[in-house]
Formats: structure tokens, C-alpha cells, sequence
């Protein structure tokens, strides 16, 4: 089987741009509100000498703390991730929380490539589909849907708390969401219930921490 243009295009955008890949026209206004803006890398030298904690969600040394940044600061560095950095800037109430030093979160970033096996896009919700059929997010009404599931699917992978000790039940700034937790198993840290792996913890910075997360492996 051979790849459609079309996909390697996609792939090829989402290595260089995710700013590209989000919906055509429908959030170009909302670009502007850009957090890549080069952010003063404010390191603490003088702040408080934590001793590592044994229960981080990675098994390699996560990155120290940087006192003044915020995740807004380094959300769109990795590019590993940068699809799902762009859809949060799509979302003001939800980049206005990771720019504000007074409220903490714990961001479970998902990799490019553990968006790109989603079943359906970001943007898109089965029962748009049903209901509506095949135009669901043609027109004014079908762009607001879109935002709408992109700005749930941003909620549901940002926690209102950090640090999120293991096995701390807490639940995700969607309205409604489940109880989620995770935990550490013979070094594999996951995401509970569903079991998604936590790759590793891009950053620690002064109102929390941004975590790279796997797909879930059916
Ligand atoms: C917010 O995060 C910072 C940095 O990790 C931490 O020092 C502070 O105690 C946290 N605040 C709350 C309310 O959890």
C-alpha cells in the first residue's frame, strides 16, 4: 500500500508546524495569542535545593524546576508535541490558566504520534457525525462543534493540580470528567484507569509540570 500525498504532507506539516495543522481558517484568529513568544528564561540559581523525589513519572532524571517560567513559556518547545500545543492556544480559558502563576496544572501532553492514532480527529466527535451526518462541521454552526471538542479535548488532558502525588485522585478541568490517578509500576508510570503510559516529564516549571504521554495500546 502506498501513502496518499496527502498523509505524507500531514506528517511532513507536523514535523515542521503544528500551527499549520490546526483547523485551516477555522482558529487562524486565535494565532495571535501566540505563547512561543520568547519568554525570559528566568532560571533560579539561589531557589530552594529539592531533593529528588523517588516517585517522578519517569525513569530517566526529570528536568529541575525553573522558578518564574511558566508552562505557557515552554509549551510550544517540544516538538514531539507541538500538535497538542497548538490546539491549547486555540483554547484561551485553558492558555490563560498555564500563563498565570497563581494557578497550577499538570499538563499530560500527548505525543504527535499518539494523536495521530486517535480513531477520529481532535475536532471531531461520533455523535456530531450521527446526528448531523457527513457536513457536521461545515458552516458557522459545524465550526463552533469544532471548537467545542477541541477545547474538551484540551480540558481532558490538563489537571488542576500540581504537584500530582501517586495515586492522588483528581480529576481534569473537564466539566464532568472521571477520577483520574496515576502510579508507578516496576518503573513505568501510568495513567489510571486507562493505563496510558507517561513517557516522561518535558518540563517542571513555576506553575507546574508539562507530561508527555503516550497512546494507549489497545
Ligand atoms: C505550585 O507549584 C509550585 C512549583 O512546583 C509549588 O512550589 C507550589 O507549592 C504549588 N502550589 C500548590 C498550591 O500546589
Amino acid at each position: 500500500m502506498r501513502f496518499s500525498s496527502a498523509y505524507l504532507l500531514q506528517i511532513l506539516v507536523a514535523s515542521t508546524s503544528a500551527q499549520l495543522l490546526t483547523l485551516p481558517k477555522l482558529f487562524s484568529q486565535d494565532t495571535n495569542t501566540d505563547t512561543d513568544r520568547q519568554a525570559p528564561l528566568i532560571m533560579d540559581p539561589v531557589g530552594p535545593a529539592m531533593p529528588p523525589t523517588t516517585k517522578e513519572p519517569s525513569s530517566q532524571q526529570p528536568p529541575p524546576a525553573q522558578g518564574g517560567v511558566l508552562i505557557s513559556d515552554v509549551m510550544g518547545r517540544d516538538r514531539s508535541f507541538n500538535m497538542f500545543a497548538s490546539f491549547v492556544r486555540d483554547v484561551e480559558s485553558v492558555s490563560r490558566r498555564l500563563d498565570d502563576s497563581s494557578k497550577n496544572s499538570t499538563v499530560l501532553a500527548p505525543l504527535n504520534s499518539a494523536i495521530e492514532k486517535l480513531p477520529g480527529k481532535p475536532w471531531e466527535d461520533p455523535k456530531d457525525y450521527s446526528a448531523l451526518g457527513a457536513t457536521a462541521y461545515d458552516g458557522d454552526d459545524g465550526q463552533e462543534r469544532a471548537r467545542r471538542n477541541i477545547r474538551r479535548f484540551v480540558e481532558a488532558h490538563v489537571v488542576p493540580v500540581s504537584p500530582w502525588r501517586e495515586r492522588e485522585k483528581t480529576r481534569s478541568l473537564l466539566d464532568g470528567d472521571k477520577e483520574i490517578w496515576w502510579e508507578n509500576k516496576d518503573g513505568v508510570m501510568t495513567l489510571q484507569p486507562d493505563g496510558t503510559e507517561i513517557q516522561s516529564v518535558a518540563s517542571r516549571v513555576g506553575n507546574g509540570e508539562v507530561w508527555v504521554i503516550k497512546a494507549n495500546e489497545p
